[in-house]
């Protein structure tokens, strides 16, 4: 008897299993990332201090500049680490399409798996929270202490608030995917590639809405644009990234 064909499946084809965290489908396998505290609170020894990163990776570069980080490439200046990011992101793109399906959860783990596939290839650290803590000129993110609290939240409020089906028109959708990038911006799970992590997330979730891939302005006006609003985040204000969201719509939609 012939199979009927899925619904729900973007492609035919299944991905394989994730060699980074193991996830595959529907069935989502939890990361099994070493904590960063594993091997240092051994009996008889005292735990390390919360502010010490020394033998960390994610705190480790190559450079005496600190601008690249050491990589599982042995990659040595930021121009051929940027253009492996780069490719590794177009690649991640391409698999995950053929990997989440229209009826895939927006989930924690999902997040987790596409950090892993887009850098797997690159960082000891790809698709697990970070263990450091990291800061930009005039901020510092959480502290990574509270991740897995802070991220279970943003799933249950954030992410399970916006069901694909929940988006009815254009206006909710920019307004859903606003609060979801500002949101998870402010928490910063990663220690590298969050703006590009929930930028693929909710091009899943906008295909998922039958909405095509957001085209982001990526000029230094734009690029700057979106630091201002995931500032305005901080605030709970999401409306500059709704702003944001509704041109980069305009900019996908198919002109007729
Ligand atoms: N000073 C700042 N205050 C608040 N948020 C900031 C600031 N600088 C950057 N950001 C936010 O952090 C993001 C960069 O985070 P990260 O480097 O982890 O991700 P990324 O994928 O490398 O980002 P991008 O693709 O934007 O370079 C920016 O896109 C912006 O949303
Ligand atoms: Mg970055």
């Amino acid at each position: 008897m012939q199979s009927e064909p899925d619904k729900h499946a973007l492609t035919v084809e299944r991905g394989p299993r994730c060699e980074t965290c193991g996830w595959r489908l529907a069935r989502l396998v939890p990361v099994g990332a070493r904590p960063y505290t594993d091997g240092m609170e051994e009996q008889g020894k005292r735990p390390r201090d919360r502010y010490d990163v020394s033998g960390n990776v994610e705190a480790e570069y190559v450079d005496a500049e600190q601008a690249v980080l050491r990589n599982r490439k042995g990659i040595t200046t930021l121009a051929d680490l940027q253009l492996a990011e780069e490719q590794a992101l177009a690649e991640a793109y391409e698999r995950l399409v053929s990997e989440v399906r229209l009826d895939t959860p927006m989930t924690c783990d999902l997040l987790r798996h596409i950090h892993a596939r887009i850098f797997g290839d690159l960082y000891e650290w790809a698709g697990r929270w970070r263990t450091v803590w990291i800061s930009k000129p005039g901020i510092t993110w959480p502290a990574p202490d509270f991740l897995d609290g802070n991220m279970a939240a943003f799933e249950k409020n954030v992410l399970r608030k916006h069901p694909p089906k929940a988006i009815k028109d254009d206006e909710a959708f920019c307004s859903a995917i606003g609060e979801i990038q500002g949101e998870f911006l402010v928490i910063h799970p990663f220690r590298e590639g969050n703006a590009r992590t929930i930028k693929l997330l909710t091009n899943l979730l906008a295909v998922q809405a039958g909405r095509p891939p957001l085209i982001y302005d990526a000029s230094e006006e734009g690029q700057q644009e979106y630091i201002d609003a995931a500032k305005n985040a901080f605030k709970r204000d999401y409306r500059k990234m709704a702003a944001i969201i509704r041109l980069a719509l305009a900019r996908a939609k198919p002109t007729t």
